[in-house]
């Protein structure tokens, strides 16, 4: 069985004292530094947007899809020279998750920067998954993939069977974008096909973790926890770390 790991999400914390937040989050027992690298890409299709909104109006899910034509995620966070500056203050794994159109482009300078482990999104990399998982490897990180509520988990099977494969699936227990979202139970079906296939793989949940629903993501056979408004809002984060941690590891 993968070991616990418990990622506070990075997002929740004061950006603007960003390593001394990394700092108190690993004093208090966090296993790794969860990273959210959110671009708003341009796109050609700006000028569609009306007719995009309408469509989406009609169709939620369709929505997420085209939305990918726009953008990966309403929302801009932070990039390589962040973790750069961060990496100088800490040896803490960082677990970057990138919600961007173009992953590739990120490989080389999140590498430099000291990223430790690299999850792409497999809506934006499903004809070049391979050379992605090759690049990041090359650079010394760790490949992972992630997928949104609306795609099937059956997508990411050949990328963990791959001669070359990834070595942590993301399971997106909210649609990405922002923190403080409710938990999506259903997504918990992904989780246990997951690890009913896969027993020794490291299987991570990110979006509305905290006490009240961890138990449901860890016998569903999760074991890296991301979390990040339950943790930073909480008065004793210690003890959510360690509430997570005791759940997952039964
Ligand atoms: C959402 C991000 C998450 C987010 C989780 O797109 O990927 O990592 O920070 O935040 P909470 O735990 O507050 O749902
Ligand atoms: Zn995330």
């Amino acid at each position: 069985m993968a070991s616990a790991k418990i990622a506070p999400s990075m997002l929740s914390s004061d950006f603007a004292n960003l390593a001394s937040e990394a700092e108190r989050m690993v004093r208090l027992g966090a296993d790794w530094l969860h990273m959210d690298i959110m671009v708003r890409s341009p796109s050609p299709f700006r000028p569609f947007q009306p007719l995009i909104d309408l469509v989406g109006w009609v169709s939620q899910s369709l929505l997420s899809n085209v939305d990918l034509l726009w953008h990966f995620v309403p929302n801009l966070t932070i990039g390589a020279p962040v973790i750069q500056s961060l990496r100088k203050h800490t040896k803490a794994y960082l677990d970057c998750h990138l919600m961007v159109t173009n992953p590739s482009d990120y490989v080389e300078p999140m590498g430099k920067a000291g990223a430790s482990g690299f999850t792409f999104h497999i809506e934006v990399a499903r004809d070049n998954w391979q050379e992605l998982i090759q690049s990041i490897k090359s650079k010394g990180m760790r490949p992972g993939v992630s997928l949104r509520p609306g795609t099937p988990v059956e997508e990411v099977f050949p990328l963990v069977e791959a001669e070359n494969p990834v070595e942590l699936v993301l399971v997106m227990t909210v649609e990405p974008g922002f923190g403080g979202q409710k938990f999506m139970p259903e997504m918990m079906d992904k989780v246990r096909t997951l690890r009913k296939k896969y027993p020794s793989l490291d299987i991570e949940v990110d979006g509305g973790l905290g006490p009240s629903t961890i138990d449901v993501a860890a016998s569903a056979g999760a074991n890296c926890i991301v979390a990040g408004s339950s943790i930073f809002g909480a008065a004793d984060p210690g003890e959510v770390i360690s509430v997570l941690r005791k759940s997952v590891e039964g």
